[in-house]
């Protein structure tokens, strides 16, 4: 700029005598090859930068982003549980069935349902048990049949293996839906295990329930759903999006094209009204190759939510492995246990793990969990405490497989909400599909709505201190309980 500037000074100071219509033509010039530089410069500037780091400035250390994405949505989150079949609390946290949700999510269906999921038994077919209890997983996907006639429904699943039933997707399919099947296993030596539901692209569900009969009626579940919540919604599509592109290509996209990355993430979080409650929220995604930019890998969240504690950390998973329990050779897979225990020491952080017991519980599990529960000593303020969640079964209960289990997937703090969709071992964080909803109200502490947490929390207290649960001791042997 400042070169043209003194070139046409320049020309003006030795040509005194020109014509002012050679004067004019010549700035007419400069002007336009000034304008012509910038646009240049812009389009340039526009190709090189990441589309995030454009509206947010990179963060210096330890600062807190200016957040300009913002949603004005009224959004409206509900605590959503399957308690199974005869497990009373002596307690009043209660929250609406999944069954319920997932109805009332399909009678809100006008355009589409996109479902990402693991495996699909609905009916009772699959284990010829002539349970009374498979009938909501039944009508689930009799409603689900109906719609697909009328709405575009589409299901990314993980790739049936020879041995599992495909007759709910082959009825979808022959509905009219669209099914498109990942195979993770090729991919990243994984499974596709998320499970969310995305209605219109403005009411979401996620949780632990898989699009299983057991899921409704004889399994403990926990997830969340949203309603009129389209930037959510747009964002948990992206991840929809994502699986049911690799059902096509069936090769992961290095980088991901623009479509997929997201503004929204641990360090710029989308800001809306839940239930009038002012939130951040962010979703993750797991393994890191399947994270666009932008996206917030599953392992960093949990990790970065263990850290943001300040007096305590509950965890409700099923499994709980500090290894990689899939690989072989064997892994040793720590990243979550040294967190836990870190802020246990460091922070003084009460740390709370219950843990599922049943069956298929691999007896590994508990040394792992009694080394975690060994860092307990009061005097010295170190207080980690692990207790096994059983869910009893009646002589017939027992005969339904893969049932009577708490297969529940969340953490709640002193501050964050977690709700997520993967066990917690290191398989799930390193190569199998995952997904979490993040929810922080901690600035909102006036708040007359119950938050996420305060929710999150009663539920872990009801379970924590229900005669369903029992502290892992120094004797505890897996066949006493499970
Ligand atoms: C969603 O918004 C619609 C239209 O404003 C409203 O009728 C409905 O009750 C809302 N749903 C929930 C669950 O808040
Ligand atoms: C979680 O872990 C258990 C035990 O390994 C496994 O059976 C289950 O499929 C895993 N995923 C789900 C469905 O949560
Ligand atoms: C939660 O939100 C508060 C206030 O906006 C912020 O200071 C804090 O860092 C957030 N915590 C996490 C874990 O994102
Ligand atoms: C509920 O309370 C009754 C009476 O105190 C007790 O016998 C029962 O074991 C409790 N049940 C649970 C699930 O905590």
């Amino acid at each position: 700029m400042h070169v043209s500037y003194n070139q046409l000074e320049g020309e003006q100071g030795r040509r005194q005598d020109n014509r002012k219509e050679l004067m004019y033509s010549r700035c007419v010039l400069a002007l336009a090859t000034l304008a012509t530089m910038l646009l240049t410069a812009m389009a340039v500037y526009n190709l090189l930068t990441p589309r995030e780091s454009r509206f947010h400035p990179v963060p210096s250390s330890g600062q807190r982003l200016p957040k300009t994405e913002s949603c004005s949505d009224p959004c409206q989150i509900v605590v959503v549980e399957s308690i199974p079949e005869g497990l009373v609390f002596n307690s009043s946290v209660t929250h609406p069935s999944i069954f319920q949700a997932w109805l009332s999510l399909m009678a809100e269906a006008q355009s589409s349902i996109d479902i990402s999921s693991f495996y699909w038994t609905l009916t009772n077919k699959d284990t010829g048990t002539q349970e009374p209890t498979a009938y909501p997983g039944e009508t689930i996907l009799k409603a689900l049949g109906e719609l697909s006639g009328k709405l575009s429904v589409r299901i990314a699943v993980n790739l049936p293996q020879a041995t599992q039933p495909k007759e709910d997707l082959q009825l979808l399919t022959d509905s009219g839906a669209e099914v498109r099947t990942v195979n993770m296993r090729k991919l990243t030596s994984g499974v596709l295990h998320t499970k969310f539901w995305v209605i219109d692209k403005k009411h979401v569900y996620i949780g632990s329930a898989n699009m299983d009969w057991r899921s409704l009626t004889q399994v403990k579940e926990l997830g969340a759903v949203i309603y009129n919540c389209s930037c959510l919604a747009a964002d948990l599509g992206k991840i929809f999006e994502a699986y049911w592109f690799l059902g096509e290509s069936q090769s992961i996209p290095s980088p991901w094209p623009n479509s997929f990355s997201t503004l929204y993430n641990m360090d710029t979080p989308l800001q809306l009204p839940l239930n009038g409650t002012p939130s951040d929220v962010y979703l993750t995604s797991s393994p890191p190759s399947l994270c666009a930019a932008g996206r917030t890998p599953d392992l960093r969240s949990i990790l970065s939510v263990i850290e943001d504690a300040q007096s305590f950390v509950y965890i409700a998973v099923m499994n709980y492995l500090p290894t990689m329990e899939f690989s072989h050779p064997k892994k040793y897979w720590s990243d979550i246990d040294n967190q836990l225990r870190r802020v246990a020491y460091e922070k003084r952080v009460r740390v709370r793990l219950l843990i599922s017991c049943w069956a298929s519980s691999q007896p590994v599990m508990i040394p792992f969990l009694r080394s975690l529960a060994s860092v307990y000593e009061p005097k010295s303020k170190l207080d980690i405490q692990v207790r096994l969640f059983v869910v009893p079964a009646s002589p017939k209960q027992k005969e339904i497989p893969f049932a009577r289990v708490n297969h529940n997937k969340y953490m709640v703090t002193d501050k964050i909400a977690y709700i997520g969709t993967s066990n917690w071992s290191g398989d799930y964080f390193v190569h199998t599909a995952g997904s979490a909803l993040v929810v922080n109200q901690t600035a909102q502490s006036q708040s007359t709505e119950p938050t996420v947490q305060s929710q999150l929390q009663a539920v872990f207290e009801r379970d924590w201190s229900s005669d369903y649960s029992t502290p892992l001791t120094q004797y505890s042997d897996l066949k006493d309980f499970c």
